[in-house]
């Protein structure tokens, strides 16, 4: 088993009102193996990008417990921490807030190795950049001179440089027209395929998740409902 979240709860405190915002996913949610993509699907608001990177550790939930590699996330400290910030990777909704504004991608792309000092590998960097379709020149621009799309996939790149074994992939095509979604999903999947990266892919689209998942899960009412992905 690569992942299990069991009953997971978290309060976000609302300045200045008493009453807080409570997310639930009752229930159980398992990530059985390496290079397995499950779906999360459930209404706007339901908690899936709340649940998503409380998975990633980046967000702490009150109650409930989540379990990766035979290890509570809670479990994890100091340098097995930093290692496990390593393992799983999120791709965020809006790629625009993930990047700084005033540093060119190059930069961007060799945060990661720097936050776990490593020096940054090129090598790595550019067959990323050019899996996901990108000119290598691009290390040169800001984000600002690059399309939603192309900025997106940049994203990966960066989510994917060091290794992950698990990517959340949160509505990671959802700001794009039709077709440069599938475009971009069709790279995603083959880039974690041939990694044998798991992954958690939030997305709203049927159709979607059918292509990409082997499994999938609802977020509904605080639940999680396991879904059945019959192929029409
Ligand atoms: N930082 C925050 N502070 C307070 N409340 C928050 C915060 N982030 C999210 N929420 C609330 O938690 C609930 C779940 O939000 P979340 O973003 O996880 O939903 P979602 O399922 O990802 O929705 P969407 O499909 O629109 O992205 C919502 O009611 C939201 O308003
Ligand atoms: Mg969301």
């Amino acid at each position: 088993m690569l992942l299990t979240a069991a009953d997971i709860s978290m309060t976000y405190p609302v300045p200045g009102k008493a009453r807080k915002k409570t997310v639930q996913a009752l229930g159980r949610l398992e990530i059985v193996q390496q290079g397995q993509g499950v779906g999360l699907m459930g209404d706007s608001g339901a908690g899936k990008t709340t649940l998503g990177l409380i998975l990633a550790g980046l967000l702490k939930p009150d109650s409930g417990q989540i379990v990766f590699k035979g290890k509570a996330l809670s479990e994890y400290k100091g340098k097995q921490w930093k290692e496990l910030r390593k393992r799983i990777q999120v791709v965020f909704q809006h790629p625009e807030t993930a990047f700084d504004p005033r540093w060119k991608i190059g930069k961007s792309l060799e945060e990661p190795y720097r936050i776990h000092h490593q020096p940054m590998d090129l090598i790595t960097i550019e067959s990323l950049l050019e899996e996901m379709e990108l000119p290598a020149g691009i290390l040169f621009r800001y984000p600002s001179q690059l399309s939603g799309g192309e900025l997106q996939r940049v994203a990966i790149a960066r989510a994917l440089c060091l290794n992950p074994e698990l990517v959340i992939l949160d509505e990671p095509t959802s700001m794009l027209d039709p077709l440069t979604q599938a475009r971009i999903m069709g790279l995603l999947r083959q880039s974690l395929g041939k990694r044998n990266i798991a992954y958690l892919y939030i997305s709203h689209n049927i159709h979607l998740v059918k292509a990409f998942c082997n499994g999938a899960y609802a977020l509904d009412g605080g639940r999680l409902i396991p879904l059945k992905l019959e192929r029409s």
